[in-house]
């Protein structure tokens, strides 16, 4: 079941609202006590009795600032914990190994800044993971070891500018993954490895400039691509030919696009792979050259690339000619050669029949 199906089941069960004293103050207790919503409660730490039967646990707009290993050790049926908007700054390692039906856990709005190994050992059921805004800045191969099931993890609006290889490959389940609004530079090869169920692949809004040949390549099952509003003013046609999908949507707008005539000749290449399709294409604006700057990459006038086009031709007859004379005289040299070789030992002259 979809963790939004399952929510939805969730609230709709919950008609009668009955306060227990199991209860905190400032949290509400519903549906049989399956329901626990303790938000905007000014706690700053986590309740200390929340009921055992409760699936969902809503701590949000809190001020909460640190999770430890008791936090949730006697709520085992949790299937939905909610902490964002809160100050949580230490997630103390293990502090949700107890959770093992939890499905999904948003702690976006907080001050996190490390994901250790510690943090996601026990969540092997975990289908949804928020945690944007916060203050990521790397991430590596420890940082979601134990998240097998996971197929939504939602790190926007973070500071992330490193991302080690293989940091994602743990989760080959995963469907989305977003990353946009962070500091990412460049993509290295190997960063997306194992990602084969990835579906959307969200980079919007990096400072993405660079990005390496086989990068998207590990991406079988990619639908879309968002580079929009990065630093990308070329793009190497290889590095989207190498996406094998049976077809992909890519978003390349808010790019400083440098059009000259190989920006021209790689999208006029990449139009034409059927399997890929470049949705804001028309949208696209050049920064450089200066004198196009802000005209829309479609608009530019192709009669350059054509000029250019004709010097390269004229340059390549040129040097075909040239190669295939030299070919030519060399043939003759080695023929006269031979036939001087033919006079000296055998003294035959009947070699004009190798032609
Ligand atoms: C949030 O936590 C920081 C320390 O991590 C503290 O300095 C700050 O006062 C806290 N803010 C609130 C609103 O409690
Ligand atoms: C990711 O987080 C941002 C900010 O909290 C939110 O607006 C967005 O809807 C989230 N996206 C997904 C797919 O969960
Ligand atoms: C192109 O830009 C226009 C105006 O900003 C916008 O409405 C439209 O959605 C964009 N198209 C795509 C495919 O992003």
């Amino acid at each position: 079941m979809k963790p939004s199906v399952f929510l939805l089941l969730l609230l709709s069960e919950a008609s009668s609202s009955s306060h227990s004293s199991w209860c905190d103050l400032g949290c509400d207790c519903r549906g049989e006590l399956k329901f626990t919503i303790c938000s905007r409660a000014q706690l700053t730490e986590p309740p200390s009795r929340v009921p055992t039967t409760t699936e969902l646990l809503d701590l949000s707009d809190n001020l909460i600032s640190s999770i430890t290993t008791a936090s949730f050790s006697s709520n085992r049926k949790l299937r939905v914990l909610l902490l964002q908007n809160n100050n949580i700054s230490l997630v103390e390692d293990g502090s949700f190994s107890q959770l093992e039906f939890l499905q999904k856990l948003d702690l976006s709005r907080n001050r996190i800044s490390t994901l250790t190994e510690g943090f996601s050992v026990g969540l092997v059921f975990l289908r949804e993971l928020q945690l944007s805004h916060n203050r990521l800045t790397s991430l590596d191969s420890r940082s979601f070891l134990h998240l097998d099931g996971l197929q939504r993890l939602n790190l926007s609006s973070n500071g992330i500018h490193s991302i080690q290889v293989r940091s994602f490959s743990p989760m080959s389940a995963l469907r989305q993954l977003h990353l946009q609004d962070n500091r990412l530079g460049s993509l290295k090869s190997g960063i997306f490895s194992m990602l084969r169920s990835l579906e959307v692949l969200n980079l919007a809004g990096n400072r993405i400039s660079d990005t390496e040949l086989g990068v998207f390549k590990p991406l079988t099952s990619m639908t879309l691509l968002n580079l929009a509003d990065n630093r990308m003013s070329a793009v190497y046609f290889k590095t989207f030919l190498s996406i094998h999908t049976y077809s992909t949507h890519i978003l390349l707008e808010g790019n400083p696009w440098n059009c000259d005539c190989d920006l021209q000749r790689v999208f006029r290449k990449l139009r034409s792979i059927q399997r890929l399709f470049l949705d804001d294409y028309y949208n696209l604006t050049c920064k450089t050259p200066p004198v196009l700057q802000d005209y829309l990459l479609t608009d530019v006038d192709t009669e350059l690339c054509i000029a250019e086009t004709v010097t390269v031709l004229v340059i390549t007859v040129t040097v075909v000619i040239t190669v295939v004379a030299a070919m030519l005289m060399g043939e003759r040299t080695r023929k006269k050669k031979k036939r001087g070789m033919h006079w000296t030992q055998q003294g035959d002259l009947s070699d004009e029949s190798d032609y």
